[in-house]
């Protein structure tokens, strides 16, 4: 018989390690590593001796589901990120900063699917009921049906479920909270909310029901402790927003029933959490469209365009290494947008400060944000405001080259219903039945953006840039080295 292997597993990152070290060699975290019994509920590993398995039934790829596969939460906003509707028999985790509103969200999805007719079933680890009741109070969600329990043993959970009518939706606040008795680690440990959140699986694939398991985010940003729940789960919703403001994106960064690309739009209220419909009005909101380094981006977010607005700031450096700071873009994206402008369009940046931000906490993945960034950095250097009425988007090459980019009719359908009457954009994603509309400015070097710039300001500030501008190194701005 072989010994029962010792195994000692970092609670950070998962990885596993045959000796007990002070760091852990997969992340780098120092004294995460635990000492856990394996031979409990999962794998068995190679001392165990496999017992003689039952025949499964094999079944046709196509075949009649007994119920609709899917069930919508009401909730229009959380139902397009998970693409119309939690899935039957599916698992879903939800991931999110401590307060940020994943009880609240989850509360309010229970309630409103037990308000019609389903049986919902809410677990609380964390809260007592009697915190619970209150919040659903003052959230005014108290007359709906769902069925309440503070409760952290699986095999309590499980017994509970199989009792009463099948639940359409189990909720489970938090993964980390959970614990089974089939293995011996502490709560919270990756074994336990490993074997936790399997025997919920296995339930939820048996019985039809939805589960939704909430996790904690760490400092930076994973998913506290069982990285490991996000590969057993069917979807990875995400609910995140900038402190200080009351915006809540809810995001999929994994689903296997649907795209992932959606984002729901919240706002927290006094009566817990509201949709926002059209987020370009909330985004916009707060906008002081006169002052210079502000440009209007016309994104995409899925199938929905959303106006943002995108704020730079420019400012001469005390220090000798300039500090580059970013709030909702990618920074590898924005030294690349700098480098463009520096070498392509003649705009010296070197030796300032850059500070970029997206407003209203949103976080921006499209390239088609380069020219909107781009416009933004030079309206903060020279001084000159944007129109006020003009939006940007095109993704800009390293040659300096404008790209086309997808949705350009969408963006500017957006933009229009908003009142912006201008656009800048490729020039390749005008179409020809748009060539004839006044407002839309197609360009195809970034040099030609910063030049309009420069001639719409008072004269000092073109001075200053048309120095800029005719700085640019001549055989570069013609593009022999095109990209495209
Ligand atoms: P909560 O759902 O408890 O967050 P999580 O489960 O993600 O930890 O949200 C708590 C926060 O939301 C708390 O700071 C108070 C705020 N809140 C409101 O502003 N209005 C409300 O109606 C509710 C219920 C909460
Ligand atoms: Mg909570």
């Amino acid at each position: 018989m072989a010994k029962a292997r010792l195994q000692f597993i970092c609670q950070n990152c998962g990885a596993v390690s045959p000796r007990w070290q002070g760091r852990c060699e997969s992340c780098g975290e120092w004294n995460t590593l635990v000492e856990e019994n394996t031979s409990g509920g999962i794998g068995g590993g190679p001392g165990k001796v496999a017992a003689r398995g039952r025949v499964v039934e094999l079944q046709a790829l196509a075949g009649e589901s007994k119920s609709p596969p899917r069930i919508a939460s009401g909730i229009a906003e959380l139902d397009r990120v998970t693409g119309g509707g939690f899935v039957r028999g599916s698992a879903l985790l939800l991931g999110g900063d401590p307060g940020i509103g994943k009880s609240t969200l989850l509360l309010q999805a229970s309630a409103a699917l037990a308000a019609r007719g389903e049986r919902v079933v809410y677990i609380s680890g964390e809260e007592a009921v009697a915190q619970v009741r209150l919040r659903a109070e003052r959230m005014g969600v108290s007359a709906a049906p769902v069925a309440l329990a503070a409760e952290t043993s699986v095999e309590d959970i499980l017994a509970t479920l199989e009792a009463g009518k099948p639940p359409a939706l189990v909720i489970l606040d938090s993964v980390q909270t959970l614990w089974t008795s089939t293995v011996e680690s502490a709560p919270g440990t990756v074994t336990q909310v490993r074997a936790s959140a399997q025997a919920m699986i296995r339930y939820a694939k048996q019985s039809g029901a939805t589960i939704i398991l909430v996790g904690h985010v760490t400092k930076d940003g994973q998913i506290a402790g069982p990285r490991v729940v996000e590969h057993m789960v069917d979807a990875v919703l995400y609910f995140e927003g900038e402190g200080g403001h009351h915006f809540r994106i809810l995001r999929a960064v994994k689903n296997r029933f649907g795209a992932t690309d959606e984002i729901g739009v919240f706002e927290m209220t006094g009566g817990g959490l509201s949709q926002v419909p059209n987020p370009s009005e909330l985004f916009l909101g707060e906008r002081n469209a006169a002052s210079p380094g502000a440009a209007v981006f016309a994104g995409m977010e899925g199938t929905r365009p959303v106006l943002v607005e995108i704020q730079a700031l420019v400012a001469p450096s005390p220090l000798g290494t300039p500090r580059r700071a970013v709030v909702g873009w990618d920074g590898g994206r924005l030294a690349m947008v700098l480098a463009v402008l520096e070498s392509h369009c003649g705009v010296k940046l070197g030796p300032h400060d850059v500070y970029l931000a997206v407003a209203g906490g949103l976080r921006i993945n499209e390239p088609a944000a380069d020219l909107a960034v781009a416009a933004a950095l030079v309206s903060s250097l020279s001084g000159i405001a944007l129109p006020a009425d003009c939006v940007y988007f095109g993704e800009v090459s390293l040659s300096g080259a404008v790209r086309p980019v997808v949705h350009a009719a969408q963006r500017l359908k957006e933009a229009q219903k908003l009142g912006f009457a201008k656009a800048v954009l490729p020039v390749q994603s005008i179409d020809k039945e748009q060539g004839e509309t006044p407002g839309l400015v197609g360009i195809d070097q970034l040099a030609g953006l910063v030049a309009s710039i420069a001639a719409s300001g008072p004269p000092v500030a073109r001075e200053l840039m048309r120095e800029a501008v005719d700085k640019r190194p001549a055989p570069r701005r013609t593009g022999t080295t095109r990209s495209d």
